[in-house]
């Protein structure tokens, strides 16, 4: 029989009853250090005393006006987001997804409207995430998500990510109009696209004149110690998908872009019930406060370069079970030789949440605010897990 939760999650058998700042508590009493943050959602980790004032406060006053009215909570958010990023204009969803359905649209009649309807193509690549819908599994073109969903949305075209010369030579059929592309790959693997290709992507957007969609639903918002990633190569998009951390563990997202790229979207074209509901961006108000400031930012890299170094140990201690560290911030994978998923297991015994990505990594995405201390619990926690690991994998060997 069919379980009445739809069953297209492999759940683990944790069940949690409260959070504070990097802990959760389970409903048997164990508390378990949270790596992952709810695939990178609760930026400044659980229960953020000024996010929980933001979120009852706006509660206690009006939850929900049609985007038929004005709604000062959303442009108290959105002037947050224009003043401290390439974009001039904003509009506001409730997941990622519904961000990469905007974006893909917005590009579209971009080219409509300037007159150039047949430059729907967009390019993609291999191992990208962008979410669930019919736009975002086409985006991605991968297998696994794609198969038995067709027919799929037309116009997207794959290269394999980092490949520059692939994209120049794809650049040169006149239907592309726009390149989309996370600048690290989050479900895929913590891969990040070096600055130098970042650099080089929007050089080749630029002289093919085409639209370049930037994917920082995972490692935007302060994931990376700059406030959006795009920022380290000294680039910037026409068009941008955020979402996660923008709303600290309250279901929002955003499209950001250029008042150029997002000239077709005029009244009527685009709408949302929810998007922008004042619960939401009152919470997202309170993230940017917090999260783009410069002190913050730094101590995130400051951290991030921390948490890794000591990952460097764990692996070097481990060498039959990881391989090597990659990612950037507090957006960290360890590439694995070991499954993967043997490891992020062995961590619930050891009381640490971490996520396997794609490639066989584990994740880890700790919330942007969590202290020195922490970080030197999760790699003991890791390092207990890494043990437990090592000895299955000794016993195996044995026979
Ligand atoms: C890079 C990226 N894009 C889009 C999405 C989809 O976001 P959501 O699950 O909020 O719809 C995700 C989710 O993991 C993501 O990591």
């Amino acid at each position: 029989m069919i379980p009445s939760i739809l069953p297209t999650y492999n759940r683990a058998p944790l069940e949690f009853v409260s959070g504070k700042g990097v802990w959760l508590e389970a409903s048997d009493g164990r508390r378990f250090l949270d790596l992952g943050s709810g695939i990178a959602v609760n930026s400044l980790g659980h229960a953020h005393p000024d996010l929980v004032a933001a979120l009852t406060d706006q509660a206690g006053k009006l939850w929900h006006v049609s985007n038929l009215y004005q709604i000062p909570q959303q442009q108290a958010l959105a002037d947050a987001l224009v003043g401290a990023s390439f974009a001039d204009t904003v509009f506001f969803t409730n997941s990622g997804t519904e961000a990469c359905e905007l974006a893909v649209k917005m590009a579209r009649k971009y080219w409509h409207d300037k007159g150039q309807p047949e430059k729907t193509t967009i390019i993609a690549y291999h191992g990208a995430f962008h979410g669930r819908s019919s736009a975002g599994i086409a985006a991605a073109g991968s297998e696994k998500m794609t198969a038995g969903f067709g027919p799929l949305l037309p116009g997207f075209v794959h290269l394999d990510y980092g490949d520059m010369a692939a994209t120049k030579d794809a650049l040169k059929d006149p239907g592309v109009g726009a390149v989309i592309v996370e600048p690290i790959q989050g479900e895929g693997g913590i891969l990040p696209l070096p600055d130098a290709d970042m650099k080089a992507l929007r050089a080749l957007c630029d002289a093919a004149g085409v639209l370049l969609i930037l994917d920082e639903v995972q490692c935007g918002v302060g994931r990376t110690g700059k406030l959006f990633a795009h920022e380290w190569a000294g680039i910037t998009p026409d068009i941008m998908m955020v979402a996660k951390g923008i709303g600290g563990g309250f279901p929002l997202g955003a499209v950001l872009a250029t008042e150029d790229a997002a000239s077709g979207m005029v009244a009527g074209t685009h709408g949302s019930t929810y998007g922008g509901n004042p619960l939401g961006c009152a919470v997202g108000t309170k993230v940017m406060e917090i999260v783009a400031n410069p002190e913050f930012l730094a101590d995130v890299s400051r951290k991030g370069g921390q948490f890794r170094q000591g990952l460097e140990g764990l692996v070097a201690s481990f060498p039959d079970v990881f391989d090597h560290v990659r990612g950037a911030g507090l957006m960290l994978g360890i590439v694995c030789k070991a499954p993967n998923v043997d490891v992020v297991a062995a961590g619930y015994d050891a009381g640490v949440l971490a996520v396997p990505a794609a490639d066989n990594v584990v994740r880890l995405l700790p919330a942007l605010n969590l202290s020195d201390d922490e970080i030197n619990e999760a790699l003991a926690r890791l390092t207990k897990a890494a043990e437990a690991v090592q000895t299955a994998l000794d016993a195996k060997a044995e026979g």
